[in-house]
């Protein structure tokens, strides 16, 4: 099977495609046939060595946070899934997705909504998930509140915007001017276009800031907070995680989101898929032989909505050994 591994931290050139065995599920896990894997910034910023400290590992590595495909076959004598299901889900470390089979925990996939290609089944799981618990867990959000998405364009943003209208909240997005209409279309009541206004500096007053940016940091959005207002990042930094530990001795509050795979909340964002409160937005997806350009687009800090990687699709066809009946 195919997989994109690198030997090195490094520029997006040291991606490539490379055959390899094909795993072996262990119990309590199913192998995945791949059709599609998200890309996401953390494998970028994972792959140029700038995680190395916090996220250490051996190579070589595959990137690849969340995969869509189907069930091939379970580590188990017993699963609640059949092969040929529709499956998708965010892998936990050391990740992994960019592959054409991965062995994933069972309790971590979740079914498709019938609604979505695998493209933009793969799309969803990690900035889905931290759009959910960032502006739910985090952000505790209630019907009228004021929330502001700050990257509201981007993956994590995007579906932010769309979540806390879910939730009737009254959302402003900040994003540049070329992607107005975009995040108006998502749904926010008010945009900001950062190019031309300072969002910090409107004289308005938020519940929520979700910062899936983070260049003025919880200091720089204080005064736009109220005064039990909550500020999540997306990106920790140790000044927000140790003002976060302070969160009880002051009435505004400071977190730094890290996701967690529950497929529990998968398959919350799956209902509102079905439910067409929720939509994919895929800027583009990539065959496995434009990985490079691909990590080139993500690192460009410009993509609106989601990227993904089609790990089939696009790929001569090779000989698969057949899964063995049923799974269950
Ligand atoms: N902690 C976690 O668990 C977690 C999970 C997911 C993501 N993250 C992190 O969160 C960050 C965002 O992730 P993502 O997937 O949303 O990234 P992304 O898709 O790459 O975000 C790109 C978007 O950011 C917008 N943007 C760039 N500069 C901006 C600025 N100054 N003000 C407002 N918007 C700006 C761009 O819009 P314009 O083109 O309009 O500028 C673009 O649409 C990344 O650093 C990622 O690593 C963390």
């Amino acid at each position: 099977m195919k997989k994109i591994i690198y030997h090195k931290y490094g520029p997006p050139e040291v991606l490539k495609v490379a055959e390899v065995e094909m795993p072996e599920p262990a119990a309590g896990q199913i192998l995945v046939k791949v059709e599609a894997a998200g890309i996401n910034p953390v494998d970028y910023k994972i792959r140029n060595g700038s995680l190395k400290l916090i996220m250490p590992g051996r190579f070589p590595r595959t990137p690849g946070g969340e995969i869509a495909g189907t069930v091939h076959k379970s580590g188990s004598s017993s699963s609640s899934f059949n092969p040929g299901d529709r499956v998708f889900a965010m892998l936990g470390m050391p990740q992994g997705g960019y592959a054409q089979y991965v062995a994933v925990k069972e309790k971590l996939l979740c079914s498709i909504p019938a609604e979505l290609s695998f493209e933009e089944a793969a799309a969803v799981p990690l900035a889905g998930l931290t759009a959910l618990q960032s502006l739910r867990d985090k952000g505790k959000i209630t019907e009228g509140m004021r929330v502001l998405v700050n990257g509201a364009s981007g993956g994590v943003g995007s579906y932010a915007v769309q979540i806390a209208k879910v939730y009737r909240a009254h959302v402003t997005g900040v994003c540049s001017g070329r992607n107005l209409s975009f995040v108006q279309d998502l749904g926010a009541d008010t945009v900001i276009n950062y190019e031309t206004e300072d969002f910090t500096k409107t004289g308005n007053q938020y519940d929520i800031v979700l910062d899936a940016v983070a260049k003025k940091g919880f200091m720089g959005c204080y005064n736009i907070l109220k005064p039990r207002g909550v500020y999540v990042s997306t990106l920790p930094s140790m000044g927000l995680l140790l003002r976060q530990t302070l969160n009880p001795l002051f009435s505004r509050k400071a977190f730094a989101i890290i996701s967690s795979s529950r497929a529990g909340d998968l398959a919350f964002l799956g209902r509102l898929i079905e439910e067409g409160k929720l939509k994919v937005h895929l800027e583009r997806a990539y065959t496995l032989d434009e990985v490079v350009q691909s990590h080139q687009r993500m690192e460009s800090g410009r993509v609106r909505g989601k990227l993904v990687l089609k790990v089939f699709t696009g790929q001569p066809e090779e000989k698969i050994p057949q899964s063995e009946g049923r799974v269950a």
